[in-house]
């Protein structure tokens, strides 16, 4: 149960809505732990304790953040941190603090921020396990361009899923950099910020080729991988050559459920990953699955054209393979693909750290074939949605 009450007179220093939530209603000195903190209580039944040093380093007042960066200039390890007096005024949490110094918090403010609620974000969506039959979402180019309901669509199919499409826009070159740059300065690599996947009719270079892509994360040679790729088609009247996709955490935690001595394998076992050429050496060693302290999948690097020498102790290497040659099964099965023929004035964009991507055989003798592509950081994706979110 929650209610909207005014916002209080508190600048919090905060640019996301703090507007609506349950009012405070208590506010009082407590000894829980037989020291002193303050305990609070809101009008849906939370309650909690916080150390007074926790409450002082956040303070909002003008002299501990700067009225326009919002920056933290309070600096913790200068005051002596005593036991405030507790005071309670209009859903705000008033603390008078023996040096003198005063600090207001809005208790709605103070509800969202409490610890324990593991970065409170309430714009950013969960990812979401691709199920068989996975469609994705699809925006039109119209409504990412002029609406802000149609960018936060976009955005949040492709923090959720993990892959989204864009719709008819223009076939003009150099609208996929527009369309980045409109969500966040360009992720350059060793191939530069922008590329061109093209085929031409009877192609005279390697560049052109129409050979099978299987499916594979683009640079897992880097330590930081590119995150968001994008991919417009300009041209595709090439016969074949349709664009596949696999949810590679899906595919993993099937493997840890149905096969885990090979996931195990993946995760624990770092390899040499590289890409070699006249000017770049750029090398990793890490593993094929990455997960975080709390078992929770972070990220896939499977690249087979470009993995290194299997520097790994003798007895480990064909185990190593069998987890290997596993995980590659398991994406090759169709229930784990999404498979899409992209056609002129069609984007794709997807997490090139979760999603694999590949693409069939084609005839380049049929026609043409020119997709443009560019890397954004995911970093720029949440920003943008939290921007967008702010006055929901
Ligand atoms: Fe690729």
């Amino acid at each position: 149960m929650s209610s909207t009450v005014e916002r209080s007179r508190t600048d919090m220093k905060e640019l996301a809505d703090y507007s609506e939530g349950p009012a405070l209603t208590s506010a009082t000195l407590e000894q829980p732990d037989g020291r002193s903190r303050i305990g609070l209580a809101w009008e849906d039944g939370t309650h909690t304790w916080l150390p007074p040093i926790w409450l002082r380093d956040h303070c909002p007042c003008d002299v501990c953040r700067h009225t326009s960066s919002r920056e933290r200039l309070y600096k913790i390890i200068d005051d002596e941190i005593g036991v405030p007096d507790v005071s309670l005024d209009d859903n705000m949490l008033v603390l008078n603090w023996p040096d003198g110094h005063e600090s207001c918090f809005d208790g709605i403010w103070l509800h969202q921020r409490r610890p324990g609620q593991h970065h409170f974000q309430p714009a950013i969506p969960e990812a979401r396990a691709w199920r068989e039959g996975f469609l994705p979402d699809h925006v039109e180019h119209r409504d990412f361009t002029e609406s802000v309901s149609g960018k936060r669509a976009w955005l949040e199919a492709l923090i959720r899923d993990g892959l989204v499409m864009l719709d008819n826009g223009p076939t003009e070159l150099d609208e996929v950099i527009r369309i980045a740059e409109s969500i966040g300065p360009l992720r350059a690599t060793n191939f530069g910020a922008r590329f061109d996947v093209q085929s031409r009719p009877n192609p005279n270079n390697a560049a052109y080729t129409a050979i099978e892509l299987e499916l594979h994360t683009d640079l897992p040679n880097w330590r930081h991988p590119p995150d968001i790729q994008l991919l417009y088609c300009l041209e595709n009247d090439a016969q074949g050559g349709a664009s596949t996709f696999a949810d590679g955490f899906a595919v993993a935690e099937a493997m840890r459920r149905e096969a885990p001595h090979h996931f195990t394998m993946l995760a624990e076992t770092p390899i040499d990953l590289r890409f070699q050429d006249d000017k770049h050496d750029i090398a990793v060693r890490e593993p094929i699955i990455r997960v975080d302290d709390h078992g929770v999948l972070r990220e896939i690097r499977f690249n087979n054209w470009i993995r290194d020498a299997l520097d790994l102790a003798p007895e480990q290497i064909e185990a190593w393979y069998d987890a290997y040659r596993d995980f590659w099964a398991r994406l090759r099965e169709p229930r784990y693909r999404a498979d899409f023929e992209l056609s002129p004035g069609q984007m794709i964009a997807f997490d090139n750290r979760r999603v694999l991507h590949g693409r069939g055989q084609f005839d380049p003798n049929t026609g043409k074939r020119h997709l443009q592509g560019c890397y954004l950081d995911y970093d720029m994706v949440e920003s943008k949605l939290r921007v967008l979110s702010r006055h929901d």
